[in-house]
């Protein structure tokens, strides 16, 4: 039951709003939350394309909120379907500074104007919806950006129109892309030792001048510095010295991680767009701690068909049980699908699943390692839950994740090219 010490048309009121990806909604839900917890009334503004698919994922009861915590919704630009997909993401980059402003202003604009609800006082945005700072701005409320990268991605983030400026990026043609030229040494990012061009985020690795996702992080680090405060979810004890080095750059920057250790009284408010599938807890419960090998490479990353099958053999090849977890959109242009003899040989050890409670297999004591693409929130619920990594980096800052992962933190090992 929600708290009526205070009645909701009296709270301080946040409006939230995620970039529309599953890694941004997930840890802004739980920020939603941690306000909520607080006292505060909370928006929580979603894409009309996500707002639809998590009624069809959790139910359509999953959205009607609280008093004080209600969701919303916008457009994101794209052409409407209700097919569940992983959108994709250079066309949301374009689309949404272009598209969701306007929409955006009208439902400030609306909320301010019920009488039942609190005036709106401050914004909480995903970094990369920066649009959001200039409704913010006419409204004269503060802006807090969330940037829910590791602080180390973020720092190089930060750095990209460096690349741009010294010539590095984009990179002149693919003959730039050979392990030589990969390997050279970036050193003159203040805190980050022994970098190298190739554990720098992704985008910068273009050879397109035009190239949308290096100029979306050009212009989205670049407004940043608009925030009233940039709030990360990371520790200061794992990213002290990139902390400190980057308040210099933005306005004053606050590690606020783990959240995924915080609960609420919202905690069966879930943010999956995928149906979970619990089966795969029964599974574990049945296994010897340690035992199994989880894989999951998030929601956005895809692979060949051919990385599919080296996989499948390369675990059936561990001879340890293991729990995989294969989107159906896993395998670029196909159906995801592993080989029969495959399945043969490995069925006694293992289980298969298209999306799981990833926060609560990873805390689960059965599970002794994960296979992983270091994205930020898998690597710091599996840091959570104590679960060493095996690194198959896939785009953006999953590369930095990796490198420190596997340098700096030695809580992992990287995979090399397949
Ligand atoms: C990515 C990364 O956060 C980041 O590297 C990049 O900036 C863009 O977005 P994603 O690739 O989905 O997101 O990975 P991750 O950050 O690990 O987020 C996935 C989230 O979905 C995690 O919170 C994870 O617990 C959850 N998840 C994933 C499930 O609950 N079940 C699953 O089966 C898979």
């Amino acid at each position: 039951m929600e708290s009526r010490a205070v009645s909701p048309a009296r709270k301080q009121h946040v409006v939230c709003v995620p970039y529309p990806a599953q890694g941004h909604i997930n840890p802004m839900m739980k920020v939603a939350k941690l306000l909520h917890a607080k006292g505060f009334y909370v928006t929580f503004v979603n894409t009309i394309y996500n707002h639809k698919r998590l009624l069809r994922s959790r139910g359509s009861n999953a959205l009607d909120g609280l008093p004080s915590f209600r969701f919303e919704s916008i457009p994101d630009g794209l052409p409407e379907t209700d097919v569940d997909v992983t959108q994709d993401i250079p066309s949301l980059c374009e689309s949404t500074p272009k598209y969701s402003l306007a929409p955006f202003k009208e439902l400030l604009r609306r909320i301010n104007a019920q009488d039942e609800v609190p005036p709106v006082n401050c914004i909480v945005s995903d970094g990369c919806m920066s649009f959001t700072l200039d409704a913010a701005e006419e409204l004269g409320v503060p802006e807090v950006l969330f940037w829910t990268t590791s602080a180390c991605g973020f720092l190089a983030y930060l750095h990209y129109h460096k690349f741009i400026e010294k010539g590095l990026s984009p990179l002149k043609d693919e003959s730039y892309l050979t392990k030589e030229h990969l390997d050279t040494i970036i050193d003159w990012i203040p805190s980050m030792k022994n970098l190298r061009l190739k554990d720098i985020p992704s985008f910068v690795r273009t050879t397109n001048p035009n190239d949308i996702m290096l100029n979306f992080l050009v212009r989205e680090t670049e407004r940043a510095k608009r925030a009233s405060a940039i709030i990360l979810n990371t520790f200061d004890d794992l990213e002290h010295d990139v902390i400190q080095s980057m308040q210099s750059i933005v306005p004053p920057v606050y590690s606020i991680g783990p959240l995924h250790l915080q609960d609420s009284e919202l905690g069966r408010m879930g943010s999956n767009l995928w149906k979970e599938e619990t089966e795969c807890m029964d599974w574990l419960n049945t296994k010897a701690p340690n035992s199994v090998v989880y894989v999951n490479f998030g929601s956005i990353t895809v692979m060949t068909a051919k990385q599919l099958v080296e996989f499948a053999w390369g675990l059936a090849a561990t001879g340890k049980e293991f729990l995989w977890v294969i989107r159906p959109d896993l395998v670029a242009g196909e159906v995801s699908m592993v080989p029969p003899e495959f399945l043969t040989e490995t069925a006694d050890r293992s289980m298969l699943a298209s999306w799981c409670p990833q926060e609560e297999v990873l805390s689960h004591p059965a599970v002794g390692g994960f296979l992983t693409h270091c994205g930020w929130n898998s690597t710091l619920e599996s840091i959570c839950g104590g679960v060493p990594m095996v690194c198959w980096p896939f785009f953006a800052e999953q590369q930095t994740n990796c490198k420190f992962c596997c340098d700096e933190w030695e809580i992992g090992v990287e995979i090399g090219e397949m």
